[in-house]
């Protein structure tokens, strides 16, 4: 790979080339517990009560090896109203799958679409004084204005992970939900980083690359509220030792419990 290539092509170039698994580098919230499965059914149950949805869906966008889709399955929900949308092949379960590149391959949606973790791998350009960083560090020339206008809006100064394009891809998906709810739940920083078996490292060719999600800007793309975790998660009780340690790592406002969750009622 090209050192002059920049962070959003490095990202951008995985597509169906992606052979990280992020489960074997990270874990995320859906991996403790089934307590994110359960409030995503909660909501689509009260987003198809509110909607007059009589057989509601719940999409899972970068749904990985599924293993929420299989939460949501072992709560009860009809597997042929869940689907799971990843570049990733089909894990081995009783329900429907879209392989291919979200936005665009995203169906219409009544009910819940869903993104745990999805917008932070969604390709995003480095910025530093104006200047597009190549993956080697050194800049390759001027940012567009767009995203240095993106910049100053969000971050303040001229440096700094861009966001345009991943509002863009927000705004698009949530236009697939017809009627209910787009949910996206992300961490929220300003770095690019990398994950290897379980560790937080420097980004590079061969790891997990992510970058923070700056959700303020996702929400002016398409209106909706941002609710931190420990606080959807609040009035959960827990039924025993284990889930009780459980929701406590959920909960932990230095960790999992200061995710972002961005919930937008449609229409
Ligand atoms: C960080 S993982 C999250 C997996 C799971 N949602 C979770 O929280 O454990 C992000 C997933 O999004 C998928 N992904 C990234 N960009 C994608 C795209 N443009 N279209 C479809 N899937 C994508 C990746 O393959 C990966 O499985």
């Amino acid at each position: 790979m090209d050192a002059e290539l920049t962070w959003s092509q490095v990202m951008g170039a995985r597509g169906f080339s992606h052979t990280q698994r992020a489960e074997d580098h990270f874990t995320t919230s859906v991996d403790i517990g089934d307590h994110v499965a359960r409030v995503v059914l909660a909501r689509c149950l009260a987003a198809a009560d509110r909607h007059g949805i009589e057989q509601p869906w719940i999409v899972d966008v970068g749904a990985g090896g599924g293993r929420l889709l299989g939460q949501l399955l072992d709560l009860g929900f009809p597997g042929d109203r869940l689907l799971g949308v990843d570049v990733r092949a089909a894990p081995d379960l009783p329900v429907q799958w879209v392989q291919g590149v979200a936005p665009d391959c995203v169906p219409e949606v009544r009910g819940v679409l869903f993104c745990h973790e999805f917008l932070d791998d969604v390709a995003v350009e480095v910025v530093e004084d104006g200047q597009v960083l190549g993956r080697d560090g050194a800049p390759v020339g001027p940012a567009e204005p767009a995203d240095v206008a993106w910049l100053r809006r969000w971050t303040g100064g001229d440096s700094g992970v861009v966001g345009r394009h991943r509002d863009q891809v927000w705004r698009t998906l949530v236009s697939r939900v017809v009627l209910g709810e787009a949910i996206a739940v992300d961490y929220v920083a300003s770095d690019l980083g990398g994950h290897w078996h379980g560790r937080r490292c420097a980004p590079a060719d061969g790891v997990d690359i992510s970058a923070g999600v700056e959700v303020r800007s996702c929400r002016a793309a398409t209106g909706g509220r941002i609710v931190p975790q420990h606080r959807i998660l609040a009035d959960v009780v827990p039924r025993g030792a284990q889930e009780a340690a459980e929701l406590a790592v959920l909960r932990d406002r230095s960790g999992f419990g200061a995710f972002q969750w961005l919930i937008t009622d449609r229409p």
